[in-house]
């Protein structure tokens, strides 16, 4: 079974254009949970250009969906972090001026010692650390040397160019960076970019266990609506399901 996390910044983000408390990300949490996601994602952003540490406090009260809390590796956020204690934690870069998440974490060797405190303190909170890495082979290897509990692998560069013939390299990229982590015991997610245009293909990582969407879920509620934009995603995700216990056998 693959997980579903769905990310509900954008509707704090629309809540914000306002200033006032509409759409409220709680009602997306429990629309969400209701659809069938088993995850909510949220990334608290230095300049909190969408979700706010209120929204984030209750979000956990709430409680019926694991939180996964993406986050760079900030004094600020480490003690946030802490303080909220999600189930789990991803770290990602950030930088003020771009308008998503735009690579993987480099981890330098500074970088690792800090990842390697603060998952001593995650370790000591039950929260779960995660980092958001794209497929190259030393970032995958820092990971394992680090000893975190879940990768998510950055789907960016080849939601970008899906469906151009070269996203299969990208997708290779992918596969031989989950082969990687397959052998060790961390956990795989894949995200960002993903839809039910593009989502098929990245479910044949190795060992995938979770994949963690956001834009195209809310940019297709629009549309249709928030329940049946993440219905539309789960269905691929358990069509995905019968055809590998179809071709188990
Ligand atoms: N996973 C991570 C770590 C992210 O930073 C993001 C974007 O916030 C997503 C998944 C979701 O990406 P998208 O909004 O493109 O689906």
């Amino acid at each position: 079974m693959i997980g579903l996390g769905v990310n509900i910044d954008h509707v704090a983000t629309l809540r914000n254009a306002r200033g006032g408390d509409e759409p409220d990300p709680l009602s997306a949490a429990v629309a969400v949970y209701q659809a069938g996601a088993e995850q909510l994602v949220c990334h608290l952003r230095e300049d909190r250009r969408h979700i706010q540490d209120k929204d984030l406090y209750l979000l956990k009260q709430w409680g019926r969906l694991p939180l996964n809390l993406e986050m760079a590796l900030t004094d600020e956020m480490e003690r946030i972090a802490l303080d909220v204690r999600p189930a789990l934690i991803t770290l990602v870069p950030e930088r003020r001026e771009e308008r998503t998440t735009e690579g993987g974490l480099r981890i330098t060797p500074e970088y690792a010692g800090r990842t390697k405190k603060f998952l001593a303190a995650c370790r000591k909170h039950k929260i779960r650390l995660s980092l958001f890495l794209a497929p190259d082979p030393p970032a995958v290897e820092s990971a394992i040397q680090l000893g975190v509990d879940q990768v998510e692998l950055h789907t960016g560069e080849y939601a970008n160019l899906f469906p151009s013939g070269s996203y299969q390299d990208e997708l290779n990229r992918l596969i031989d960076a989950s082969e990687r982590l397959a052998r060790s015991r961390i956990r795989l997610a894949a995200g960002h970019g993903l839809s039910t245009r593009n989502l098929r293909p990245v479910l044949r990582l190795p060992k995938l266990t979770e994949v963690n969407i956001g834009h195209s879920v809310l940019s297709n509620a629009v549309f249709v609506g928030l329940d049946r934009s993440v219905r539309e995603i789960r269905e691929i995700l358990n069509a995905h399901l019968s055809e590998t216990e179809r071709t188990s056998f």
